[in-house]
């Protein structure tokens, strides 16, 4: 892979973007840095890029299957994603199915209390001002997006959730909450981006409700990358496993 300093488009805090020959094509790089607080808490830990890149490349492909597009073209070999390049929206979509993490922080909601509707929150992503939340009329006056792209964006998020909630379930895992973002693809089309991993989502153990995400890094505890591995092993199948030569 032709990953050249030269071709390097944007460096996140865990993820690389390289241009590719194709030019809507990118190759996005699952680094293993690890951070919590805008950056102000940070680490690496070996093998995270490698586990989230399966994760979300395993999660686009169910969305692809339930007809949402996405950026993911492929994944040649686990911690890097052949994928569509985008014109990326600064928002995080976070959708809420269980009450927890900052929202318990800001607002009188019980731990552990369920939302049914779920509940969809827009941040503004900008570190400098610390994704703070946004409204629709403060979205519009920044210019980051119109009424119809919120609607768009919120009908897909929905559909989302309903699809990876789904899946988790079948098999042990609930799935209280997540993070994604939106881009818009060369034809203006507005397209899921970046990543669906533990880094972004919270993963509890159905039964024992063990946090199974970086909410363990958050908290200063041991075992994060042991739980990265668990979920991989827990979503991926035998199929997906062989297709990457997975030994575990
Ligand atoms: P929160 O409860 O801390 O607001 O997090 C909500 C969800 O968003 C959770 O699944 C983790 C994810 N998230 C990110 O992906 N990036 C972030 O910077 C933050 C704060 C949360
Ligand atoms: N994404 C933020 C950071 O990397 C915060 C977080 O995920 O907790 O610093």
């Amino acid at each position: 892979m032709n990953l050249d300093k030269e071709n390097l488009l944007y460096r996140g805090k865990a993820k690389d973007v390289y241009q590719t020959n194709h030019p809507q094509q990118v190759m996005v790089k699952f680094r293993d840095d690890i951070t919590a607080g805008d950056g102000a808490k940070k680490e690496v830990m070996g093998m995270k890029g490698y586990y989230n890149s399966l994760i979300s490349a395993k999660l686009f492909m169910l969305l692809e299957d339930a007809g949402i597009k996405t950026q993911y073209i492929d994944l040649p070999e686990p911690g890097f994603m052949l994928s569509h390049k985008l014109d990326m929206i600064p928002l995080e979509v976070i959708t809420r199915n269980i009450a927890a993490g900052s929202l318990l922080r800001r607002f009188p909601f019980q731990e552990g209390q369920t939302f049914n509707p779920p509940i969809i929150q827009m941040d503004f992503k900008n570190d400098e001002y610390h994704d703070p939340m946004l409204n629709d009329d403060i979205i519009h006056a920044l210019g980051i997006a119109s009424n119809q792209d919120l609607e768009i964006i919120r009908k897909i998020t929905m559909k989302i959730n309903q699809v990876i909630k789904d899946f988790l379930e079948s098999r042990g895992l609930l799935f209280p909450d997540f993070k994604i973002e939106f881009g818009r693809d060369y034809m203006g089309n507005i397209v899921l981006g970046d990543e669906i991993s533990p880094d972004t989502c919270r993963f509890w153990d159905q039964k024992t409700r063990d946090i199974m995400d970086k909410d363990l890094f958050r908290k200063g505890e041991s075992g994060v990358i042991e739980a990265y591995q668990k979920v991989t092993n827990i979503i991926l199948d035998e199929k997906d496993k062989k297709r990457w030569n997975l030994d575990f």
